[in-house]
């Protein structure tokens, strides 16, 4: 439904689109395969001006909205979901500093993320500090003009490939969230490293590492924000942003394990006709292509909506991951069923789908603590009901 789309996303989603086709959907099963990481694609973005169109003009980007960010999200993961992740996870990266970096970070940081000089990670959760992000253990002591942080961080998307990271450690841990604070952290800094990569069920082309701080000495300049314990605020605000994206890249998954088993169907015979013209097989078709149109409206509504400038989207935001996630695992498992005993064989491209879904159930916020974000959200809205 292109009508409902504006000339700006429009521009976005077909310049993706042909990225998708030329440059993403021929690497992608080489990608699972070997894990390494798409560098060509990250130059064919790079040179369309698309690495940081999310990032505002006053400091080098597009100034493009979160539905055009959405769109190119969609259309990447639609031919692979791990270089969707490659690219969007800058957005997570940045969106701390864009939302709570002082202007002088901002002026700093942003441009080199724009032009895809520099690619940045976002480093947040822990071995023990998962859904539970408040209960970071790692440390940030002040010496002088600079902090001392140490400690080690799980889950680094982009890990490897970044040389920026957005990292979050607490300057006094009795005061739980109010004491977590957020850093720019240059990947050069002597006592950060990067650590060991993760052997990963889907998205293996991305690199998700352990970052580790060892007395790392971190300029106070680069306190995100300029200020200590707003980083809690700060991480939630980046991941009410960041949802609706990885949504996105739930959708697309779900649209490209569709399109699959939409083509396979119609030319796989059995009982001298295409599977597709059995009512049972059309049925499933039917019901799956159903849910990514719903899931499409719910992601496109909620990108929207904050584009419009609604405030207190976290519930709105959490909704659209949970539906466009779960629709995600549902086709694509679909999908693979409809190939029958091909969809399992890694020689065709649909199981790589399955594989890829699962994750958008997991990061950034389990679809379980999307619910209970949705959950705690009703009910204040009808306290005073
Ligand atoms: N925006 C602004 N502030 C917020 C907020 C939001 N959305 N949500 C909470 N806060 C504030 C609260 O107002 C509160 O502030 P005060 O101290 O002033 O009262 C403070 O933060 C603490 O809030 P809660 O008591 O609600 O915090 P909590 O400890 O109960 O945690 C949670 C809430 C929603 C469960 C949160 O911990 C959460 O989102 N957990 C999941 C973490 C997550 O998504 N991790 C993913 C990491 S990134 C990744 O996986 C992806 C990747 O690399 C690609």
């Amino acid at each position: 439904m292109d009508e409902l789309l504006s000339k700006s996303n429009l521009h976005y989603r077909d310049l993706a689109r042909a990225i998708a086709e030329k440059f993403v959907r021929p690497v992608a099963a080489e990608l699972d395969r070997t894990g390494e990481y798409p560098w060509t694609v990250i130059k064919a973005l790079q040179e369309q001006n698309l690495m940081g169109i999310w990032i505002p003009k006053d400091y080098g980007g597009a100034g493009a909205g979160l539905l055009d960010l959405c769109l190119m999200c969609e259309e990447i993961s639609r031919a692979c979901g791990g270089i969707g992740c490659t690219y969007v996870v800058n957005a997570l990266g940045s969106f701390p500093i864009i939302l709570g970096g002082t202007e002088e970070q901002k002026k700093k940081y942003l441009p080199e993320i724009a032009s895809g000089n520099k690619l940045i990670a976002f480093a947040l959760s822990e071995k023990d500090a998962g859904s539970d992000a408040g209960s970071l253990r790692t440390t940030a002591e002040k010496a002088g003009d600079e902090y001392v942080l140490n400690g080690d961080k799980k889950w680094t998307t982009n890990g490897a490939a970044a040389s920026l990271y957005t990292a979050f450690a607490s300057v006094n841990r009795e005061r739980g969230t109010r004491g977590v604070t957020g850093f720019i952290v240059e990947r050069e800094t002597p006592g950060f490293e990067v650590g060991k990569r993760e052997d990963l069920m889907g998205i293996r082309c991305v690199p998700v590492n352990e970052t580790h701080f060892k007395n790392c000495r971190i300029p106070a300049s680069q306190l995100l924000g300029g200020a200590e314990g707003r980083g809690f605020k700060h991480a939630m605000m980046t991941l009410d942003v960041a949802r609706p994206f990885v949504a996105a890249q739930g959708l697309g998954i779900a649209q490209g394990a569709l399109d699959l088993a939409l083509e396979y169907t119609k030319q796989r015979q059995q009982f001298g006709q295409s599977i597709a013209s059995f009512q049972g097989i059309q049925f499933m078709l039917a019901d799956m292509a159903t849910q990514v149109e719903a899931a499409r409206h719910l992601v496109y509504t909620v990108a929207r909506a904050v584009d419009a400038g609604v405030k207190d989207f976290s519930k709105l935001s959490a909704m659209c991951k949970v539906f466009a996630t779960d629709t995600a695992m549902k086709v694509a498992t679909d999908a693979v069923q409809l190939f029958g005993g091909y969809g399992f064989c890694r020689d065709y491209p649909i199981e790589k789908f399955m594989r890829d879904a699962k994750i958008t159930q997991i990061y950034e916020g389990t679809n379980q603590i999307q619910r209970m974000v949705i959950g705690r959200a009703l009910i204040k809205e009808t306290a005073s009901v």
